[in-house]
């Protein structure tokens, strides 16, 4: 290998690092290194070579301040499942629902392809912590990555800079993450605006040597490898091997007009609304209830000494979808992009802002698309989209005007309720209550939702999701349930009170495929269930699988929602829990390996008390 002569910055004293990144500088071959600072001056000069390479535009700094575009190859844009691996030494380790490759045979075959794959850029240092600088519950990488971009997102992303290392000192743990576009350049060879490789992808993840390797894409969960592939796939082994976990799910904070707070950690399917649900306003038939945000797609769960489950955001930003994003939606949200953002694959309207598909009623007239072509509502009439519908925005959490005060607090938030929610417009009730922790973990483990073109191209096909962590438990599925249902017991018999767990479906249809329930600040009404059920002051009624409200459970001022209409979200029809049955059958055959038994009985418990 060629010898990098690696002049380290004063502020990194770990040398450990700095000879992994002059081993894969060797490897890579980068015609430089840079270390990230993270400062706002590194940001704003970034953000400046990103718009003079033609990869950003800046926006209409009086409507959109600090503001930039980028536009991707339309080759890459979104997570690429199927060239995503869990390389465990053990393919029963990966799990059915994971791609294997056996690790020595991967990393023959990534070697040849980082070998020269970042000539002619830059090698960006990037170091972050997962979580509170410093936390208990948190955790450290280092991206290596030879594109801006992803440098300038994990800032927002992240806690991203030089603080990094001090927590790091001389010899402390962190998770190496390489990453490349997969681009090199030929001397004199002219760089494109959005450089990746259209024919190669892998993300690869080594869950023993907690690596990460990310191959041939430029967005999101493929190259900012903080939040994926980290902190859901590689801590979730660390969990599983520590005694915590790590979840896609968003955490909030609720405030009763008491003034009591509590905590709820939920996990949803991508595309099921969960950053509108972090978000979400009270109504105004509800005074004195409040809301605020902790996080909006990521949980790391560690117990306290008292046995309390304990959780902190590990990200520091939020990068969310844009289609559908507007003032009814999520005013929250819509407050948070006034600034500072970086937007990818939405449309730039004519004054130099932005524009999606649901941002307004009526499209501007005219348009530049995602794809840099001109676009007017005519196009969109005939089906093309002005925006691509996994177009994103980045922007730091401290922009969220419902930021919750304990976001950043090392020792986490003490969990109260767990929610597990699908998008099903039959079957599954508006919400239910688990009997009890296996229950919860069954309801959880069989969790579907229906697919939209936003997120896998079919549309209304009912996809098992279990924990919503399908593409992002980093070990056997079945391990993992085991795992849950371990870390319950344990905690039980230590005498710990556990969380509630909750299923929840914001998404019934009607006869006419309207949705029914009018979700969003609406659902606050059912949080304010969770909660009387909590301090043991609400009622429900039994069903087979679990509790839900009778109508008189719910607070209704300021909602013209009747008996007729809740019963439309709530009842429970036989025939589909037995179609549902089969399909929890189906997907408990595939998971068959290591399956816990205590599921198994569920299951029958469940189906005798359908009747079936
Ligand atoms: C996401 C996802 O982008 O879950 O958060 O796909
Ligand atoms: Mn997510």
């Amino acid at each position: 290998m060629t010898q990098y002569a690696v002049q380290a910055p004063a502020f990194v004293k770990h040398p450990r690092l700095v000879q992994w990144v002059a081993d894969m500088a060797a490897l890579c071959k980068p015609d430089q290194i840079y270390w990230c600072d993270g400062s706002q001056e590194e940001y704003d000069r970034l953000c400046e070579e990103l718009v003079a390479a033609g990869s950003f535009r800046k926006l209409n700094p009086a409507k959109r301040p600090n503001s930039y575009l980028a536009w991707t190859d339309p080759s890459d844009v979104a997570r690429v499942e199927d060239r995503t691996y869990i390389c465990s030494a053990k393919k029963e380790d990966a799990g059915p629902t994971n791609n294997w490759m056996d690790p020595a045979e991967m990393r023959a075959t990534l070697n040849p392809l980082f070998d020269g794959c970042m000539k002619g850029r830059t090698m960006y240092v990037v170091p972050f912590s997962m979580g509170p600088l410093g936390s208990p519950i948190a955790h450290i990488g280092v991206e290596l990555s030879d594109s801006a971009y992803v440098a300038v997102n994990m800032k927002h992303m992240t806690r991203m800079g030089k603080a990094v290392y001090d927590v790091l000192g001389t010899d402390g743990e962190f998770v190496p993450c390489m990453h490349t576009v997969g681009a090199p350049l030929q001397p004199g060879q002219q760089d494109v605006a959005w450089p990746c490789n259209p024919d190669v992808k892998y993300i690869v993840h080594y869950p023993e040597t907690r690596e990460i390797w990310s191959y041939g894409s430029g967005y999101g969960g493929n190259a900012l490898l903080g939040k994926k592939c980290f902190a859901l796939r590689i801590a979730s082994t660390m969990g599983r091997d520590q005694g915590w976990l790590a979840e896609h799910m968003l955490i909030l904070g609720v405030t009763n007009p008491q003034g009591k707070k509590y905590h709820v950690a939920a996990a949803f399917p991508s595309a099921c609304g969960k950053t509108n649900f972090a978000m979400l306003i009270p109504p105004a038939g509800m005074p004195g209830w409040g809301v605020t945000t902790i996080g909006d797609d990521i949980a790391w769960i560690k117990p306290d000494s008292e046995g309390n489950l304990r959780a902190i955001n590990p990200e520091a930003g939020y990068f969310g979808v844009a289609p559908g994003t507007n003032m009814q939606t999520n005013p929250n949200c819509m407050l948070s992009l006034n600034n500072d953002v970086i937007f990818t694959n939405v449309a730039l309207t004519d004054d130099g802002d932005v524009w999606w598909e649901g941002l307004s009623d009526e499209a501007p007239a005219h348009l530049i698309d995602w794809q840099g072509k001109d676009w007017t509502p005519a196009d969109g009439k005939a089906g093309r989209k002005a925006a691509h519908p996994n177009s994103r925005f980045t922007v730091s959490a401290t922009n969220n005007p419902a930021l919750d005060s304990e976001w950043d607090n090392p020792a986490g938030v003490k969990i109260d309720a767990f929610i597990f929610g699908g998008r099903r417009s039959n079957t599954v009730p508006l919400i239910t209550e688990a009997r009890n922790w296996v229950d919860g973990v069954y309801m959880a483990a069989t969790m579907g939702s229906e697919t939209t073109a936003a997120a896998f191209g079919a549309q209304g096909v009912v996809r098992r999701d279990p924990f919503a962590m399908l593409p992002f438990a980093g070990y056997n599925m079945s391990d993992y349930f085991q795992h849950w249902l371990n870390l319950g017991a344990k905690l039980e018999a230590a005498g710990a009170k556990l969380p509630r767990i909750y299923k929840t479906n914001w998404f019934r249809k009607d006869a006419n495929g309207k949705f029914i329930w009018p979700g969003f600040g609406e659902n606050t009404r059912v949080l304010k269930w969770i909660i009387d059920r909590i301090e043991g002051e609400a009622q429900g009624v039994e069903h087979a699988s679990g509790i839900s409200p009778r109508y008189q459970d719910i607070r209704w001022n300021g909602l013209d929602f009747g008996p007729e209409l809740f019963e439309q979200v709530t009842s429970i029809n036989v025939d589909e829990w037995a179609a549902e049955l089969k399909l929890h059958d189906e997907l408990f055959s595939t998971l068959a390996h290591n399956l816990p038994q205590e599921l198994v009985a569920a299951k029958e418990t469940l189906a005798n008390r359908l009747g079936l």
